[in-house]
């Protein structure tokens, strides 16, 4: 199956402009579905059937895996959403993470549960584990679609992951690359 139509990527992307030879499929469409069945089920045991959730999802890698997520889960969910920048350019890290966008309402007494697409160096993630715990909510959980343990360079707790991978760069299922793929409903590893 042709994957990816031929198109020209931004420079410095070029090099990296995935064909049917270097591109895998990691998960198929359904191996996500039904993880995020299970995550959502898990998720809502671990707290009572009339807790409220809310579901902090940071953009815009975890568009897609909060829209499924949230769908699946039963019970009363609120959702916001923040924006962070860590990836100046490319698939290298730059170590520093910038808030783009903060929060449209507080986090007081609530329980939250930050929604990620992936766990990499985990700067990220603590970043905003710091951020959010500042803000006094109830209770402070993660959920992580995917984790790359190898790849990490800081001690981050994720409460609950989706699936950990080797260390390769994937997009798809909100995952971007210089913002392509995002749309692609299974997650695939490049090169
Ligand atoms: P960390 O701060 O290194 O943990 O990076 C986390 C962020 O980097 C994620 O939220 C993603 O936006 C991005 N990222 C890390 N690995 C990948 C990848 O393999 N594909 C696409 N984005 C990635
Ligand atoms: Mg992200």
């Amino acid at each position: 199956m042709l994957l990816f139509a031929p198109f020209r990527l931004p420079t410095p992307f070029a090099a990296l402009m995935p064909t049917p030879e270097t591109t895998t499929v990691l998960l198929t469409a359904a191996q996500i579905q039904s993880r995020v069945q299970e995550m959502a089920a898990e998720i809502r045991r671990d707290y009572g059937p009339t807790d409220e959730l809310h579901l902090v999802a940071v953009l815009k890698g975890a568009f897609m895996f909060l829209s499924d997520l949230a769908r699946a889960m039963t019970g009363p969910v609120s959702l916001d959403f923040i924006a962070v920048s860590s990836y100046a350019k490319g698939t290298t890290s730059s170590g520093e993470v910038r808030l783009l966008k903060d929060l449209d309402a507080g986090l007081q007494g609530r329980h939250v549960i930050i929604i990620e697409d992936i766990v990499d160096t985990g700067l990220t993630l603590a970043y905003l584990q710091e951020i959010l715990r500042a803000r006094d909510p109830q209770s402070l959980r993660t959920a992580c679609l995917l984790s790359k343990p190898s790849r990490r360079q800081i001690d981050v707790h994720v409460d609950y992951v989706g699936f950990s991978i080797e260390d390769r760069f994937v997009v798809g299922y909100g995952l971007d690359l210089g913002e392509q793929y995002r749309n692609l409903r299974e997650i695939v590893a490049l090169g």
